[in-house]
């Protein structure tokens, strides 16, 4: 994108009405032909400009492909992340962020078009085609003691799903880590941390969003489990505007995670949660537990009562519908 692209780019992002072509030219201080030659420019590289006579251009839509200017532009509106790393192809952008976080002591995201080897929890694979979805990692810096630090995912699986919800009335969270719609699952994400024994000072925590991906390029196995929220709502989801809204989710709930505890935040989540009043199959290390969930505690771990009549508090598992 050539430097005038882009301060029209920046322009027309920032203003809520349309901007004449005139205004442009006279603010970037080029001639109205370079405004129009930009302009055709942007609209062939797929971004949406409107131009209404006797008003001008408004910016409807970004393009497809995710733009390191573009993510830092919107950037500039966090008060959480300063910066944003874009990729084209990563084995994972949490094998990235890592690297760079040896340099960055000040949150920032890392974002890949592609991962070649994108995982999951448990070690699983997580699919991460181009275009489809949002592949990112975002890394914190606290200093907190470990024994808050169990309380993360929950807020950061609000921030998902509160995120979602603008686009969908009934989104859902499968204590801890997973976001669903329609019982398929829409979106996961890992939590890796640094510090010492008892003390937390980066948090790695990366994020795998299915936004329009079509239901055959899932895996095989995964179609039937998996969706996107294009799927879902039926419409063409912009990566852009999405991401603009979770950012700023992520940045509400990590303060409300750093400065208050979940107990305040429990029936938000509950209202989410899936879990409740249905049998479901609990993993937790060897431990395999048929049961219904029954009610949240406090701190974040779920109650359970097993078929066999048993109460069990699992403070992390692996659900499966
Ligand atoms: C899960 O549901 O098991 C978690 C999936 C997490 C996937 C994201 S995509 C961005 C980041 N990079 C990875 O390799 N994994 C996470």
């Amino acid at each position: 994108m050539s430097k005038y692209e882009y301060d029209i780019v920046k322009v027309l992002y920032r203003s809520e009405t349309a901007v004449s072509g005139q205004k442009l030219a006279e603010q970037l201080n080029i001639s109205r032909t370079a405004v129009w030659k930009a302009i055709d420019a942007l609209k062939e590289k797929g971004y949406h400009i409107n131009s209404v006579s006797n008003k001008g251009y408004t910016l409807i839509q970004f393009p497809k492909r995710w733009d390191a200017h573009l993510i830092n532009l919107i950037l500039e509106d966090s008060q959480l992340f300063q910066k944003g790393f874009i990729y084209e192809s990563l084995t994972s952008t949490q094998d990235e962020a890592e690297k760079l976080a040896l340099n960055e002591s000040i949150p920032f995201i890392v974002l890949s078009e592609v991962q070649t080897d994108g995982r999951g929890r448990f070690r699983r694979n997580w699919s991460s085609l181009p275009d489809t979805g949002l592949w990112m990692s975002v890394v914190l810096k606290p200093d907190i003691a470990l024994h808050k630090l169990t309380t993360f995912n929950l807020f950061i699986a609000l921030a998902l799903a509160e995120t979602m919800h603008h686009y969908y009335e009934d989104v859902n969270i499968k204590w801890p880590n997973d976001i669903f719609i329609n019982d398929k699952k829409l979106s996961g994400f890992l939590t890796e941390i640094k510090g010492s024994q008892d003390q937390i000072n980066q948090i790695i925590c990366g994020i795998g969003i299915n936004l329009n991906t079509e239901v055959n390029q899932f895996p095989e196995a995964l179609q039937q489990t998996a969706t996107s929220l294009s799927v879902e709502t039926g419409q063409y989801i912009d990566r852009y505007q999405f991401f603009k809204l979770l950012i700023c989710n992520i940045e509400k709930y990590y303060n409300k995670f750093m400065h208050s505890e979940f107990k305040d935040v429990k029936s938000d989540y509950e209202r989410y949660a899936l879990m409740f009043d249905r049998t479901l199959k609990y993993t937790e290390g060897n431990n395999i537990v048929y049961g219904k969930a029954t009610s949240m505690n406090e701190d974040g771990t779920l109650n359970v009562t097993g078929e066999d009549g048993k109460t069990y508090r699992f403070i992390s598992a692996d659900i499966e519908l």
